[in-house]
């Protein structure tokens, strides 16, 4: 895995002052500490490219050894041109192999996932790797309920046989979909529109028939018991995280999918505190980074993973997590997958602590100043950080890029 994130970040104590709010809605009622604010040249495509150099770095994998590059991203540059072709010439990647984007909201890096995890399952990969990144800039407009809710980051993946990190259980998922208008963001819209209670709902409906459909298939695969709730089977599950307050209400709704498929364990008056301490082991170590990052849509679920195996990832060797993807619109799936063996070694690779470090605190005007910002049409002048690339404006309608030489 590599994670890129922008270079700035808001404090949402410093959010909600200037907004007349309680920081303890931020910090308590929505589980957010800090957002990170991506300035213009910070854009999907720099992010994804800086994901995905970190990526192929801590995988140690030659490029020519990819058949595949894959980007899930709702904040597209351009109607047909996809992020993943921008992606493929910044980072020098071989011609054979093919390169494409995916779309459904913040479900469509999964989506991506699967493409990559089935290609190698059928054999049709023939011993080559898939790059799969997540890339998204989360915007609300100012001074709306969602706005404590933005962030901007990439998170990239390298799919391939003999996974390092985790093992997908291929063939094992529950999808659940329907057609709903919880968040859209119309065509030439920059922030998004969301009927944001609606949009929980929509979310927790979904969870419910895609955790039922995972566990009628983990069940029949064998790798569910009937002694214990199922999700208790689970060393920990890691959520789609638009705010981390809903990763808690996530897992009281598997919790209570579990209880009303088991009458035998129902214990109301118990299951309060039996859900808060579930939620404190078995989904809290996935959220430190989420706090400190905020939305990132297409790699929320995959910040969580990357969050909780640079946590735990010795303890975790070998036992299962289960995750949830949601896009709204909506679809989602619950799938599930064994730590791998090499996982310690990646987590030091992937140095989520040293991304974060590198981060600069703005205040409020400043980050006003950032939002207010417009594309650079004739060129900008923004240079990358070392070992990244930057948006740096448009040319004769072409998108340029600049990468650092070091
Ligand atoms: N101290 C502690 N908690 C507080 C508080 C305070 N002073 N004030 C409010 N809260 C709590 C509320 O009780 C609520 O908790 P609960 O959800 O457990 O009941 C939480 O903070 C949020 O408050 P609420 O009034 O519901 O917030 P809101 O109306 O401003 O909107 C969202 C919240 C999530 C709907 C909004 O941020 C949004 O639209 N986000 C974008 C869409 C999104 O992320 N959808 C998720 C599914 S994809």
């Amino acid at each position: 895995m590599g994670v890129a994130i922008p270079r700035r970040y808001l404090d949402l104590g410093d959010l909600a002052i200037a907004r007349g709010v309680d920081p303890l809605k931020f910090t308590l009622g929505l589980g957010a500490r800090e957002m990170a604010i991506a300035d213009p040249s910070e854009d999907t495509v720099s992010l994804a490219a800086e994901a995905g150099r970190r990526a192929l770095a801590a995988a140690r994998l030659e490029p020519s050894k990819l058949g595949m590059l894959v980007v899930g991203t709702e904040t597209g540059v351009d109607h047909s041109k996809p992020v993943s072709s921008y992606v493929h010439g910044l980072l020098e990647l071989p011609r054979a192999m093919r390169v494409y984007d995916t779309q459904h909201a913040c479900y469509g890096g999964t989506a991506g996932l699967w493409a990559a995890v089935e290609w190698i399952a059928s054999g049709a990969a023939a011993g080559r790797a898939a790059l799969v990144i997540c890339s998204d800039i989360a915007r609300y407009g100012l001074a709306t309920a969602g706005e404590p809710t933005q962030g901007a980051g990439a998170v990239a993946m390298v799919i391939a046989e003999n996974p390092a990190m985790l093992a997908i259980d291929v063939g094992i998922s529950g999808a659940s979909s329907t057609h709903v208008h919880d968040f859209w963001r119309p065509l030439g819209h920059r922030v998004a529109e969301v009927d944001g209670h609606y949009s929980v709902q929509c979310y927790l409906d979904a969870l419910a028939g895609a955790y039922r459909g995972w566990k009628e298939r983990a069940r029949a695969a064998g790798l569910l018991h009937t002694a214990t709730l199922a999700s208790e089977q689970l060393a920990r599950v890691c959520y789609h995280v638009p705010f981390c307050k809903m990763a808690k209400k996530a897992h009281v709704q598997v919790r209570r999918c579990d209880l009303d498929d088991a009458r035998t364990l129902w214990d109301v008056a118990g299951e309060e505190a039996s859900a808060a301490a579930a939620f404190r082991g078995q989904v809290e170590p996935s959220l430190v980074a989420c706090s400190r990052i905020g939305n990132i849509y297409t790699g929320s679920l995959y910040l969580a993973l990357a969050g909780l195996l640079d946590r735990d990832a010795a303890r975790l060797r070998g036992q299962r997590v289960g995750l949830f993807s949601y896009g709204s619109g909506c679809t989602s799936e619950f799938f599930s997958g064994s730590v791998g063996p090499r996982v310690v070694e990646r987590v030091r690779a992937l140095d989520l602590a040293g991304v974060l470090a590198a981060r600069e605190r703005i205040d409020f005007g400043e980050y006003e100043r950032i939002m207010a910002l417009n594309v650079p049409a004739g060129g900008g002048n923004q240079s990358p950080r070392p070992g990244s690339f930057a948006f740096t404006g448009v040319e004769d309608h072409r998108r340029q890029y600049a990468r650092s030489s070091s």
